[in-house]
């Protein structure tokens, strides 16, 4: 089925449950689905009653779509991503995001558990994503190119908008929450990265390492649609002594910075 007409019979079934526009697409990373507490919920709709949305598999990933209204936005909140790593393809990680945009979601905002890799930052310290490394061995974008959805060779010079950028930094400055600013290097797991790899990471200019985000990231820039990223630092990987990692640890401080990165994601949204 062409991609158009498979967003169509998504969106079809979506609007049954929810009629109106959206104003804001949201995806809530590894431990951070708490996010979902700040929407006024008009419903809730598991992935596997949504036509051609993959199951998520990965703990703490509850997968469902969240959609709702925070102060007069209307927001649709994926809880739960699909990662590279769970075997999915490219196109399939990144379609809910076709689907955010084709629900009518004029800005993106991810969220993600990381890596630190700037010796700067510390466990449960919030990274804005100012810019991105892919070092995914491929991209959403292969294959042909529907030109309805977007261009054959998206511009990539302003991934994470810059005014989306500011306005966040202005809410977290406003509500006293620290930030850093940086990089973030896309990887597709499901290893952590060996102590050789985080300094090479760091060497080519990333600040935080992660398995998600890069690809629905191109795939907003495809559609020309403006991203402000987020990632909640649950690791320190260029510290020697402190870098052996467990999923269970990253879901763990994830979920203890939730409350800061939620309340500057609220911040953006009711400002828009
Ligand atoms: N590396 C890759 N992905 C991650 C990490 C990390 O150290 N922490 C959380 N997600």
């Amino acid at each position: 089925m062409a991609l158009q007409d498979q967003l169509k019979s998504t969106t079809d079934i979506i609007r049954q449950y929810f009629a109106e526009p959206i104003d804001v697409g949201v995806v809530l990373g590894s431990g951070l689905s708490n996010f979902a507490g700040q929407i006024e919920i008009a419903c809730e709709i598991p992935y596997e009653d949504i036509p051609h949305f993959p199951v998520s598999t990965v703990k703490g990933h509850k997968g469902k779509l969240v959609i709702g209204t925070i102060g007069s936005k209307r927001v649709a909140c994926l809880a739960g991503r699909f990662h590279f790593y769970e075997g999915y393809t490219p196109e399939q990680v990144t379609y809910p995001i076709r689907v955010l945009r084709a629900l009518g979601s004029k800005v993106l905002l991810l969220s993600n558990a990381a890596g630190g890799m700037n010796p700067a930052f510390r466990v449960g310290d919030i990274m804005l994503i100012r810019d991105h490394i892919s070092m995914f061995q491929t991209n959403p974008l292969l294959g042909p190119n529907d030109d309805a959805l977007g261009p054959r060779f998206p511009d990539m010079s302003e991934p994470y908008a810059l005014q989306l950028l500011a306005l966040a930094k202005k809410g977290a400055d406003s509500l006293s929450i620290p930030v850093h600013e940086g990089v973030y290097v896309g990887v597709t797991g499901p290893t952590f990265e060996t102590r050789a790899e985080y300094k090479m990471l760091h060497l080519l200019g990333g600040d935080a390492v992660g398995m998600s985000t890069v690809q629905e990231n191109i795939v907003a820039q495809h559609m020309g649609m403006p991203v402000l990223a987020m990632s909640v630092i649950t690791d320190l990987g260029i510290r020697e002594d402190l870098n052996t990692i467990t999923h269970e640890e990253v879901l763990e401080a994830a979920n203890s910075a939730e409350p800061k990165m939620s309340a500057i994601f609220k911040y953006v949204v009711e400002q828009l």
